[in-house]
Parts: C-alpha cells; structure tokens; sequence
C-alpha cells in the first residue's frame, strides 16, 4: 500500500514536473502592444521559445496588426503557439512582396496551434484584384496560415477569417490532427478555400466549421491517409478532391475518408475533379459516407472535364485515372436536378465506383433529380434515389 502510494506519488510529481516545465514566452515581455504592429515582438518570442524544449509562444486577447511571418523549427523540444487575440494581416497585397503566406509554420516536430484566437486575413481589398478566374498562371495572394514541413502536431481551437487566398494550406506535412477549426469568409470571396493539403499524410480534420467561397476542404496531388470527421462546410463549393491533371508529375492521391459531413448551401458537395487534357495520374481509395446535404447543388459529383472559366485549350481526355471510390448514405436535398454527376474520362473510364444508399430529392420545380454517368458503371446497393445512372452520356 505505501509503496503504491508512493509510486503515484512519484508519477503525479514528474507529470506536474512535466507540465511545469513548459516556459512561456509572451509575446508582451517582447514589446508586443495591442493595436500595434507585432511583427518583430513575435519573431523575437519565437526565435527564444524555439530554442528551449517545452515552450509555449503567448499572445493574449486584443487585436495585433501582424505583418509575414515565418515561424521557423527545428526547434529545441514541443513548442505552443497559443493564440487567445486577433491577430490583422495588412491590408494591401503589396505588404506581402510577392510572398503567398501570411503566417508560415515551418520545419517543426510537435507543434501545437490553439489559444481560441483568430487569425484575420483582411481579405477584402485582395478579393477585388484576384485574377484567378481568368488567368490559370495568376499571381498568387498570401495564404492565412502554411503549414509547411510539420509533423506530429495539432491545430485546435482557432479561427481564420476572410483570407486573401486559400485560409489554411498544408505542404510535406505528417501526422497533423485538426480539432475544432473554424473558418469563415464571404460566399463570393474568391479562391478562399478552407482547408487544402497535398503532398501529406495521415491529416485527421474533425469538428471543423467551414464558410467560405471556395472549396470547403481541397485535396491536392501526393496525398494519402486523409480523414475528415464532422465537418460542416457552407457557404462555398464544397468538399473536394482535385483539382487533379493540372501539373506534370503529380503524385498520386490515395486514402481519403470523409464520414459524418454535413453540407449546406454549397454549390457543390462531395466532388473529385480532373482537367482535360492531363498527364496521367491516380487518384483511388476515396469514400464518403454519412453525408447530409441541405440544398446542395451538384451533391454527387465525378468531373473529369473540370475547366472553369474555359481556360482549357484543344481537349482531350483526362488521364488521371479514378478507382475504388465509394458514395454511401448521402441524404438531404438538391438545389438543381443534377443531384448525382458522375462524369468519367472516356480514356481511363472510372473502375470501382460504388453507390450505397443515396437519397436526395430536388426541391425545385420542373421534374425530378437525375443521376447522370460517363464512361462508368457503378455498383449500387440500398435506397437510390435518384436512380442510379438515369441519363447516360
Ligand atoms: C487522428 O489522429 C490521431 C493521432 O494521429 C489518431 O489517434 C486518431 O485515430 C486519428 N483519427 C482518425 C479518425 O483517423
Ligand atoms: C478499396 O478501398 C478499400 C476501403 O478503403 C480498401 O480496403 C481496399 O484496399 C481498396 N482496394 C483497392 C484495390 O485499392
């Protein structure tokens, strides 16, 4: 009995020694001042927190203008980024010199991201010279927060608003959890996607909340073992896989689990999309499941035509080639009749494409919702509705 007592004694007594041991470096005691610019007070409390194992960067509620940043590891040990204020990025493009991140994470091994703080893009001038839609090879704007080179790590508890591009975009990351992430921009705030990842692994979303103008979660080339549990995406377009076929030497994008989403007023829900006229590529293992769609359009989707704003010139076929992907219990409504389109390449038609229990009715008048197939014959089971593969191109 006293030993064991004193067993957990000793354990309790190095858990505490292990938790206290954490420094805190507050962003204050290096000049920071709210309604200022932070700039070189964070930059300084990083570099210092950085360079001790167990640390934790704090930067306490207010509002803070913060210029690019780049929050650079390796770092000692474990390190926290704890954000409880605001943080306000320039408002014009030309502060960024050229650079297309706002606050770089970087080359870190258990990093922490939390603090219930915001990280506030100041998008609404960008927004108006975003060339995008029209010029494929545009100008890239600064993304809110990269996550370039991180591993082990976990993004909890913090919002991001109205970003200049993309909000979050992961690069060479591994074994990154997210956990209640909130993001919100306007429905037409150009190129705002939510979360993208490529070139990663082992990338698990859960309970996020996602409004924004663009794709709610996008998954680029190179990517494996992505989980998406109980997101909520709308205003935007969705959650998807692709754009895919844009680039040569894109890497496969194999694993991707999406379950317990639920999707509202998006323009569209669960996509995989591919341009014409591609290099090869693969995308395969992808399921969905557990989907509800409140007046989605386009809730269903396989594009392998995907060319926004005919930016494409003399097409062919796409070449990446889409395997074993499963829709399975999608329910809710359409907002168009298309409410199932599953559009192969006619090159590498589609193989094991499964359809399990769908529902979804259009609620607008003039007729029923189609489920439209090119160049695919999925394997259906459960409810269908619509009827899985009524037109057929
Ligand atoms: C998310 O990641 C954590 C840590 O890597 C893991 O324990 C957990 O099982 C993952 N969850 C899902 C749903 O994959
Ligand atoms: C298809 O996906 C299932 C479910 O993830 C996976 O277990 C299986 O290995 C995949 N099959 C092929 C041929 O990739």
């Amino acid at each position: 009995m006293g030993k064991n007592l004193s067993i957990t004694t000793i354990s309790l007594l190095l858990v505490l020694a292990s938790t206290n041991t954490q420094q805190i470096f507050d962003v204050k005691s290096y000049g920071a001042q709210p309604n200022a610019d932070i700039t070189q007070a964070l930059t300084n409390a990083w570099k210092a927190a950085c360079a001790v194992a167990g640390s934790k960067v704090v930067i306490s509620e207010g509002a803070y203008k913060l210029g690019l940043v780049t929050l650079l590891g390796p770092c000692k040990g474990a390190i926290e980024f704890n954000l409880q204020g605001t943080l306000q990025a320039p408002l014009d493009v030309a502060a960024f010199n050229g650079k297309d991140g706002w606050v770089i994470f970087e080359r870190i091994d258990g990093l922490t991201v939390s603090g219930g703080g915001v990280f506030d893009g100041k998008g609404q001038q960008a927004w108006q010279k975003n060339e995008c839609g029209e010029d494929k090879n545009c100008n890239l704007l600064p993304i809110n927060i990269r996550f370039n080179y991180i591993t082990n790590s976990i993004v909890q508890d913090i919002t991001s608003k109205d970003s200049k591009f993309f909000h979050i975009n992961l690069l060479e990351c591994k074994k990154l959890q997210f956990q209640h992430v909130t993001i919100t921009a306007p429905a037409d705030s150009p190129n705002t996607d939510g979360i993208h990842i490529e070139h990663s692994s082992q990338i698990n979303i859960t309970n996020a909340n996602i409004g924004t103008g663009d794709d709610c979660i996008s998954i680029g080339d190179g990517t494996q073992d992505i989980t998406a549990n109980q997101v909520t995406c709308g205003p935007g377009h969705g959650i998807s896989i692709g754009s895919l076929g844009k680039y040569q030497n894109e890497q496969p994008v194999l694993g991707i689990r999406v379950t317990g989403a639920t999707l509202s007023n998006t323009n569209n829900g669960v996509r995989i999309k591919t341009w014409p006229s591609s290099p090869s590529g693969v995308a395969s293992d992808i399921h969905f499941e557990d989907v509800v769609m409140n007046n989605v359009a386009n809730p269903i989707i396989i594009d392998q035509n995907y060319c926004p704003n005919n930016q494409c010139s003399n097409q062919s076929p796409s070449k990446v080639k889409i395997s074993n992907v499963s829709f399975k219990k999608i329910r809710g409504t359409s907002s168009t009749k298309e409410a199932v389109s599953l559009i192969c390449s006619k090159s590498v038609p589609c193989q094991q494409v499964v359809l399990s229990n769908i529902d979804l009715a259009y609620k607008g008048g003039g007729g029923f919702a189609t489920s439209t197939c090119a160049n695919v014959q999925p394997a259906v089971s459960g409810t269908q509705n619509p009827p899985a593969c009524t037109i057929k191109v």
